[in-house]
């Protein structure tokens, strides 16, 4: 596929102010403000994609029909844009989202956009948002990119819509917990799955999400920052947190992680770490889990750590496992344990230039 945008830019007239600025980027927290400017463009049956702009950020105008509001035909993405000591900004291996978002596009049966558009809408937003990409050495601070793509045609019968939207927001961010590196308790969901065979679980829809919330509230309710979904046919084999990826060190120096089954998101820092692991001198390991190798393993000593891992979250150590009835101790200590510590600075160290790239990840 090849690039069928050019993103026409309309400058805010009311952009926040430097002073202004400054402040939400001492504190940005996550998710919560928004840079001057966003990205859209149009996709339309028949005519493909046009009007790509950067227009200043603000409500987007849709029917209360359109077809995103009743079937939730819609994906998205997440990333980030570092700074690094010279003042450049970086992407970390931003076509691994772009093909991600094309493979949760072919699921969800929205229009695939191409590898160049999608990182030509990146690079359009955080041009002319550059100020706002958080300055080297602010701590773990970074400015979090949200692609995302929804059926905008205001239609209620249920087919893929032949009016398409694609925006590109963007938000500066601290850490994802507002704890840090403080380790996460998780609670394993009995009552609920987060995906089928053959359902969406490997696409990064909102619908995923969604059908994480009422797990994530049950967590809450035990004192829990986390729900760890089962594989929804057997209840046996470890799957993920709906946010985030999971893995195991092993005390035989092996890094597991579940495999891909389908209904597993394939994170950009998952793969990430899987290639990292040989540096760190661990044995990279993706196979199935059972739930009781866990509770087990932590048990005997068999599993020296666990963390969870997402673009938003980088590397978060997990603590206790709990359940109806009972709980794993935590191996995670105060801040995580050592292998726990050390993939978090490795990755860190990539994406903010401090480690030379020596694969080609940073763009
Ligand atoms: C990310 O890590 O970027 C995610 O998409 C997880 C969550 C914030 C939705």
């Amino acid at each position: 596929m090849t690039a069928e945008l050019t993103f026409t830019t309309t400058r805010s007239e009311a952009p926040m102010s430097a002073a202004e600025r400054e402040a939400v980027l001492a504190n940005p927290g996550f998710g919560s403000t928004f840079t001057d400017h966003m990205v859209t463009a149009t996709w339309t049956k028949g005519e493909g994609w046009h009007t790509g702009e950067v227009r200043p950020f603000g409500p987007l105008q849709i029917s209360p029909a359109a077809s995103v509001l009743h079937y939730a035909q819609e994906v998205f993405e997440g990333m980030k844009a570092y700074r690094h000591e010279d003042g450049t900004v970086w992407t970390f291996r931003p076509d691994r989202n772009a093909a991600r978002m094309a493979r949760s596009c072919e699921r969800l049966a929205l229009p695939v956009l191409s590898e160049e558009d999608f990182i030509g809408g990146i690079k359009a937003l955080v041009e002319v948002d550059q100020a706002w990409v958080p300055a080297y050495g602010s701590g773990e601070m970074s400015l979090y990119l949200r692609p995302f793509m929804f059926a905008s045609e205001a239609f209620l019968g249920v087919r893929p819509a032949n009016e398409v939207t694609f925006s590109v927001i963007a938000s500066p961010a601290g850490a994802y917990f507002p704890g840090g590196l403080k380790p996460v308790n998780l609670w394993l969901s009995r009552d609920y799955a987060r995906a089928g065979a053959g359902g969406t679980g490997a696409a990064k829809c909102g619908g995923n999400y969604a059908s994480s919330l009422a797990g994530q509230l049950e967590g809450i309710e035990h004192g829990c920052d986390q729900v760890v979904f089962l594989d929804s046919s057997t209840q046996t084999y470890i799957e993920e947190l709906g946010g985030m990826n999971l893995f195991f060190v092993t005390k035989d120096g092996r890094l597991r992680t579940p495999a891909l089954t389908g209904s597993i998101l394939e994170g950009v820092t998952r793969s990430s770490i899987l290639e990292l692991a040989p540096d760190l001198g661990l044995t990279p390991d993706e196979s199935r889990i059972e739930i009781d190798e866990w509770t087990q393993g932590v048990a005997s000593g068999e599993i020296t750590e666990v963390f969870a891992c997402g673009t938003a979250a980088v590397v978060t150590p997990v603590g206790e496992l709990r359940w109806d009835g009972g709980s794993t101790a935590s191996t995670a200590g105060e801040g995580g344990g050592e292998y726990t510590r050390r993939i978090r600075q490795a990755l860190l160290d990539i994406q903010y230039g401090v480690a030379e790239d020596t694969r080609g990840w940073m763009t």
